[in-house]
């Protein structure tokens, strides 16, 4: 049975903007991504909202929702109550374009900084050889779907904008945990040692492990206890480790 929903939507622009009220239909089965595209069918067609996949699957539809970093299209209406108003809001940690759409620049920047996978010289595709281990470790990494739901949470930047110059985020964090642990990344003159980038480039050290980040992936990631955290141990382990330098043992990788 459908019903009228209360919604409440950011409108505006990078100069000002305001909370505005709708009352809109929502039929059964349907997500918040379903009644904003009704809105801007029937109410308000300049409305600008960013998707593709209403799969759960692009990482376009990140907003926040009740004041709680969901993907739109992710986000059942019948979690709701039929009485409850539904408030929808553009992420908060990036600039505004236009109403639910920000400006994510900010990762993809943080995404060209971090130097990209290259396998042991010598080593042509095809003949690169894994643990299993190893490669279970960085599918779950994989997994990312770039919808910047962490990026977005994480108090760092969320509350301090400044640091969005020093702190790469969980996302690009994990991206650089994901090489460091890689059997075969080779990159740069450290022969694949990525920690003092992640601490000295990345601002890991800004990371108190709170959390925030692996609670809002829609994708499950357990971010901090299987990317920052470790990420954290190997840094440790660099700076308390003697030999370090005359002997770095591959294996252990
Ligand atoms: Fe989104 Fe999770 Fe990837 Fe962060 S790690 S960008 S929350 S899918
Ligand atoms: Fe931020 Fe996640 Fe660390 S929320 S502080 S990156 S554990
Ligand atoms: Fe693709 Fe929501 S529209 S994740």
């Amino acid at each position: 049975m459908g019903y009228q929903a209360h919604f409440r939507v950011w409108r505006g622009d990078a100069d000002a903007g305001e909370l505005r009220d709708y009352q809109v239909e929502v039929n059964e089965g349907e997500v918040v991504l379903d009644v904003i595209h009704r809105l801007q069918a029937t109410q308000c067609p300049d409305l600008a909202v960013r998707w593709n996949c209403k799969a759960g699957k692009c990482g376009s539809c990140s907003a926040e929702i009740n004041g709680r970093p969901r993907l739109m299209c992710m986000t059942r209406m019948s979690v709701f109550t039929e009485d409850e108003t539904v408030t929808v809001t553009p992420m908060r940690s990036f600039p505004v374009v236009r109403d639910l759409v920000t400006d994510v620049s900010y990762n993809y920047e943080k995404a060209r900084e971090i130097p990209s996978f290259r396998p042991p010289a010598g080593l042509a595709p095809g003949e690169y050889r894994m643990r299993q281990v190893d490669v279970n470790r960085s599918q779950e990494f994989r997994k990312c779907i770039e919808c910047f739901l962490c990026q977005n949470t994480c108090h760092v930047i969320r509350d301090h904008d400044d640091n969005k110059l020093s702190f790469s985020g969980p996302r690009y964090l994990m991206r650089i945990a994901e090489l460091e642990m890689h059997p075969l990344d080779s990159h740069g003159d450290t022969g694949g040692d990525r920690r003092e980038l992640a601490q000295a480039e990345h601002g890991l050290g800004f990371c108190n492990i709170t959390k925030c980040c692996t609670e809002v992936c829609p994708e499950h990631i357990k971010i901090t206890d299987n990317a920052l955290i470790p990420l954290k141990e190997r840094v440790v382990d660099r700076r308390y480790d003697p030999l370090f330098g005359l002997f770095r043992r591959r294996g252990d990788r």
